[in-house]
């Protein structure tokens, strides 16, 4: 199997450190209450234990975050891509494209296609988040020539109505704050989306999904494919980045429903 040497970053990269800090530090005081206090053996003995399987708990959540950009997000890619129509896609949109994940690997999809990539750049939310680094990835995988990138932000997208055919996003409403802004975001994807074309989402906040739902089929949005992530335990969903998370493919509809006033 080919390898590629791009790099699509690590998602939420300071949760990943603080998750191996937080293993660490159960690891150690577990550790030195057994070894340093004069308490029974059998109480000892349980805070260690207690101790190591928080320990346990943290490094699979670091583990986890970080072994997710090369699998997980990989994977968010191919169960997304495999619902998307690629006939006929010229135009694409990459909304909060980061490293470019979706902004690369939609130019290698649609061979006829130029792609675009906006982002705010935010590195607290992506490692080696920057317009370099996703022409970078553009251009190992041979796409350089059909992908551009610029800073924008998703609720005020700086494009006309009915640009793309497509448009992407992915693990990016989530770092929208409030639910208004949300929903401009929403709509900002919709209105740059030409009639008939798709628009696919990587949804990591689905406890929103009905949110988001009820908005698409306001912008006049048909939902046409939903994957659902893998469930579960509590305490235990950050799994997810590892095998996936959900997934939602839309068509925009010939006709608008009418005015949509983005917040309300
Ligand atoms: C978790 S990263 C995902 C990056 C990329 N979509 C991927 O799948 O690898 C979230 C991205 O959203 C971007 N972002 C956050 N808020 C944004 C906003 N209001 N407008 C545009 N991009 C935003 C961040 O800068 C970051 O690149």
């Amino acid at each position: 199997m080919k390898v590629s040497r791009a790099r699509y970053g690590i998602d939420r990269p300071s949760l990943a450190a603080l998750s191996f800090s937080e293993a660490a530090l159960s690891v150690a005081l577990a550790a030195a209450v057994y070894g340093y206090t004069p308490a029974p053996f059998a109480l000892r003995a349980v805070v260690l234990a207690v101790g190591a399987a928080a320990g346990a708990r943290f490094l699979l959540r670091g583990a986890s975050y970080v072994l997710g950009a090369r699998g997980g997000k990989l994977r968010d890619r191919d169960r997304l891509f495999r619902d998307i129509d690629w006939q006929g896609v010229r135009g694409v949109l990459d909304a909060g494209c980061g490293p470019g994940l979706l902004l690369v690997g939609s130019a290698k999809a649609a061979p006829d296609s130029r792609v675009t990539g906006v982002d705010i750049w935010d590195r607290r939310l992506e490692s080696g988040n920057s317009p370099r680094r996703a022409l970078e990835n553009a251009a190992i995988e041979g796409v350089g020539d059909r992908v551009e990138v610029r800073e924008g932000d998703i609720r005020r997208l700086p494009f006309t109505d009915s640009t793309f055919d497509l448009v992407l996003s992915r693990a990016v409403l989530n770092h929208v704050k409030g639910a208004g802004a949300r929903r401009a975001a929403v709509h900002e994807l919709v209105r740059v989306l030409r009639p008939g074309g798709q628009l696919g989402l990587v949804i990591v906040d689905d406890w929103n999904l009905d949110e988001y739902k009820a908005w698409l089929r306001d912008e006049g949005v048909e939902v046409r494919a939903f994957r659902e992530a893998a469930r579960y335990p509590p305490g235990l969903v950050f799994l997810r980045a590892l095998t996936g998370m959900p997934t939602l493919v839309g068509v925009k509809g010939p006709e608008r429903q009418g005015p949509v006033t983005p917040g309300g």
